[in-house]
């Protein structure tokens, strides 16, 4: 079949999130002729657009506007703070602009052709394109790399209409702050949203399943992180199934049951309800069956150590398929997959990937933490410094929290660093260098800090691995 030249690629990836444009990018600087389809009006995907972007532009302000308003004791006197909610919401969108504008540009500038459509595959190597702007596209390729990402993960029997029962995309939208907010997980999402809501006046009430927020972090932070939000004013019911939600009129009831299976069920009225248990796999219309690329129990594309699918040519990454869904995860699968594609030896050390939960304090993590060293049988000692003894978080009035790290007990080689604290998503870069060197407690220990910084707590937890913290 004889096709124009300009429908002819190197490689095709379907969606341009932080995984997609990524590898579009990174595959065009070593000479492939690419492509990149995304179905939304914009590139950058969920991160850009409904994900990480809007949410931190959110934090950001709420905590401007939080901080402004407890400002007195600080010698600064403004008078009634006043919220414009119209006006925040149009500065995120300002910072949402910006952003995939600049994907645009940068994939000019790369030669990467950016193509607003809906992709499905037809066979091995080639896809249709649905146009946004009308027509179809048939496009083929050597490679294609599918960077689909993920949506919200539906609560059984729960309708989720985006005003009254949302989903993340929804709560970055709200036109007034709710009066009564119920967040059904204590997961990233529900406590990142559940502190931006809190801090513009919000009632936020969070209800989790298990007996602890935020499963997979640390149980001691996690605990920790669970008292400073109490302390904001945030509500918890743990160990609490949401079995319904339903939206009535001016209100929406919230059903929950003990997770237990034991006890009388409870309902609670709010006037806003978010869903935020978890994200799946975003596969419809790709045609994944057509072709027989394989997919696991979960709805995750099946892929190899190299990104592999089932299929000859076609290829995996980001939140499609296994692994932590993160934009920092995806980006780097991205640029891997674009060296291996170009021939060179490239692999993403999973070890060594950091989380960061943003709220005030944030909280950030990388390698293993304590549940899991215990399950694994490996010996580890543990250093703790808190931030109440550090100089700069004295002054700056922001000493919630501690450094925790882990060593193991034989080599002293760092296993885990755990910190709540201002700053901790920041921090944390130097935990994850640390680790990608093979570094001890005693490397941190001994590389000189800064003083006064946030991050001697840092240097100070590494000491106390040795039982030698010198502030405490
Ligand atoms: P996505 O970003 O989901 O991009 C996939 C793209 O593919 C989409 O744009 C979609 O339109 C497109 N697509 C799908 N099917 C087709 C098709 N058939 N044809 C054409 N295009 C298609 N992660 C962090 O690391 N830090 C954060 O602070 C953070 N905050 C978040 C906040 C929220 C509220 C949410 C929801 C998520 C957040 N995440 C955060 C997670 C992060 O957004 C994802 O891990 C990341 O976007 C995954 O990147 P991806 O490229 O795999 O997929
Ligand atoms: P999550 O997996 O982090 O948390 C979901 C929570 O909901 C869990 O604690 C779970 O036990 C609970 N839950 C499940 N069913 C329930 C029910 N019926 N009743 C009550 N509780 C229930 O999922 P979340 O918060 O939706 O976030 C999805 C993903 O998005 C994250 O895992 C993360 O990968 C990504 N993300 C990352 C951010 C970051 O890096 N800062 C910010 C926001 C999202």
């Amino acid at each position: 079949m004889s096709q124009n030249s300009e429908d002819r690629f190197d490689l095709i990836v379907i969606g341009a999130g932080p995984g997609g444009y990524v590898c579009a990018l990174r595959a065009a600087q070593l000479g492939m002729r690419v492509a990149c389809i995304d179905k939304r009006g914009a590139p950058g995907g969920t991160c850009l657009n409904v994900g990480c972007i809007p949410s931190k532009a959110l934090l950001h302000a709420s905590e401007v506007y939080d901080e402004t308003r407890h400002s007195a004791d600080m010698g600064i006197e403004v008078g009634k703070v006043k919220l414009d909610l119209e006006k925040m919401m149009a500065y995120k969108q300002r910072g949402v602009d910006g952003n995939t504008q600049g994907v645009t540009f940068l994939m000019k500038k790369n030669g990467v052709a950016e193509i607003l459509g809906a992709a499905r595959l037809t066979r091995p190597g080639a896809v249709d394109v649905a146009l946004l702007d009308g027509g179809t596209r048939t496009l083929s390729a050597d490679h294609i790399v599918l960077a689909t990402g993920s949506e919200v993960a539906p609560l059984p029997g729960v309708e989720i209409d985006e005003d009254r029962i949302v989903s993340s995309t929804g709560a970055l939208d709200f036109a007034s702050v709710p009066k009564h907010l119920v967040i059904v997980g204590a997961g990233i999402i529900g406590l990142e949203l559940g502190s931006v809501w809190r801090r513009l006046g919000a009632e936020v009430t969070v209800v989790e399943f298990l007996d602890r927020i935020t499963p997979g972090v640390d149980a001691e932070l996690a605990k920790n992180f669970q008292r400073v939000l109490k302390k904001q004013g945030i509500k918890f019911m743990l160990g609490q199934k949401v079995t319904g939600v339903k939206a009535l009129k001016a209100s929406a009831k919230v059903t929950l049951a003990p997770a237990s299976g034991e006890g009388e069920e409870t309902t609670l009225s709010a006037d806003r309800v978010l869903v935020a248990i978890g994200r799946r796999p975003h596969t419809d219309g790709l045609g994944l069956e057509a072709v027989g690329v394989a997919r696991d129990g979960h709805g995750r594309i099946e892929t190899d150590g190299h990104f592999k699918t089932s299929v000859a040519g076609i290829y995996a990454i980001g939140d499609v398929i296994t692994g932590p869904m993160l934009a920092h995860k995806a980006e780097d699968e991205g640029v891997a997959l674009a060296e291996m594609l170009a021939g060179q030896a490239a692999h993403v050390n999973y070890d060594v990937i950091p989380g960061v939960i943003y709220t005030a304090p944030e909280l950030a993590w990388v390698g293993r933490n304590e549940e899991e060293l215990k399950e694994a049988g490996i010996d580890y000692r543990v250093g703790k410094f808190p931030f109440t003894a550090n100089g700069r978080a004295k002054v700056n009035n922001t000493t919630d929290g501690f450094v925790k790290i882990l060593a193991d007990a034989a080599t002293d080689r760092v296993l885990g660093v755990h910190i709540l604290g201002a700053h901790a998503g920041d921090m944390i870069a130097e935990a994850a260098i640390a680790m990608e060197f093979s570094a001890s407690a005693e490397d941190i220990a001994r590389t000189c800090h800064a003083h006064p910084t946030l991050t001697e707590a840092v240097k100070e937890a590494a000491l106390a691995v040795e039982d030698r913290a010198l502030h405490m």
